[in-house]
């Protein structure tokens, strides 16, 4: 049994997604507005009943209604609006996310909880600190978007299919993300050596602009991205597929770091992020790096303390 704490699009998205991808058959979508879960999860048992797909969706107010919950999905919060960073919804977030961490901790003591809210890493920390969970079961999302966005772009100069690119994103999931086109290759040749560095320069932009691009053209942030991202990740845990991906974990020593959500490469399986791993960099990447690990170090020295 999956829950989905926040049934906006993004938890709406990712219901679907879950369904359709066959991670589980039993999905609770749990928020505090009346009738949004339910009505959420009465539409989704019809797309279900079509589709033959024998997934059943239950809509909730109640945070009890997570027990036996195995994998817990929080997306609730406050989306960015047009002309917003992702930065500027700390404090109202915070609050939302630590609350939901304390439900998750009484309801779901041992679950893995997979989150989307932002600003994704300093939310992990909050989530981390409020469960009291070990590192290894809160894991932010934000990574595979991040990544999925720059392969589609190098894979439309390119001519190739973004599926025989893996690409790398370090970092922040913000204004200092950091892909890394020297590690993101296209079946071993990296992209540095495909592209012009002016072309690169673009792809890297365009993908480090791309949530606001969409909230600016639409009005409202990503949402289909991400569902996908976080049912993809949802697999990885339910059957232990032990998926190499990136997404933000509390940092324990790797690459440096100490007790920061950074966006790095794990191993995802059914215990959470099983590994961290730590991509070679240069001397000028590290100093990228080192510059989107303060951006978040610094996000999280404003938190609010009783969050912390
Ligand atoms: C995005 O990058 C909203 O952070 C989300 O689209």
């Amino acid at each position: 049994m999956i829950t989905i704490v926040g049934s906006g699009r993004v938890g709406a998205s990712t219901a679907a997604m879950l369904g359709l991808m066959g991670v589980d058959n039993k999905i609770v979508l749990i928020d505090i507005v009346k009738g949004l879960p339910q009505g959420e999860a009465l539409d989704l048992n019809h797309m279900s009943s079509i589709l033959g797909l024998d997934v059943y969706y239950t809509g909730s107010n109640d945070y009890a209604d997570m027990k036996g919950s195995d994998l817990v999905i929080v997306t609730a919060g406050l989306p960015r609006k047009p002309g917003m960073t992702r930065e500027q919804l700390l404090g109202q977030n915070a609050e939302i996310v630590y609350n939901i961490g304390k439900e998750i901790a009484k309801h779901a003591p041992d679950s893995v909880v997979i989150l989307t809210t932002n600003p994704l890493d300093a939310m992990v920390y909050v989530m981390w600190k409020a469960t009291g969970f070990p590192r290894e079961r809160v894991i932010g999302f934000s990574g595979v978007l991040d990544g999925g966005r720059l392969a589609f772009y190098a894979g439309q100069r390119l001519g190739v299919s973004p599926a025989s690119i893996i690409p790398i994103v370090l970092g922040q999931h913000g204004e200092s993300m950091f892909p890394v086109p020297s590690k993101s290759f296209v079946y071993g040749v990296p992209l540095d050596k495909l592209m012009r560095p002016e072309e690169l320069r673009e792809v890297v932009e365009e993908t480090v602009k791309a949530g606001a691009k969409i909230t600016e053209l639409r009005g409202f942030s990503s949402n289909w991205g991400p569902g996908a991202g976080v049912a993809l990740m949802a697999r990885a845990v339910k059957r232990d597929e032990r998926r190499a991906l990136i997404a933000s974990v509390v940092l324990k020593g790797e690459y440096g770091v100490s007790d920061v959500p950074v966006e790095v490469p794990i191993v995802l399986g059914r215990g959470g992020a099983l590994k961290v791993l730590e991509v070679e960099l240069n001397e000028e990447e590290r100093a990228k790096f080192a510059q989107s690990v303060e951006a978040i170090r610094k996000l999280l020295n404003s938190l609010p303390s009783q969050y912390k």
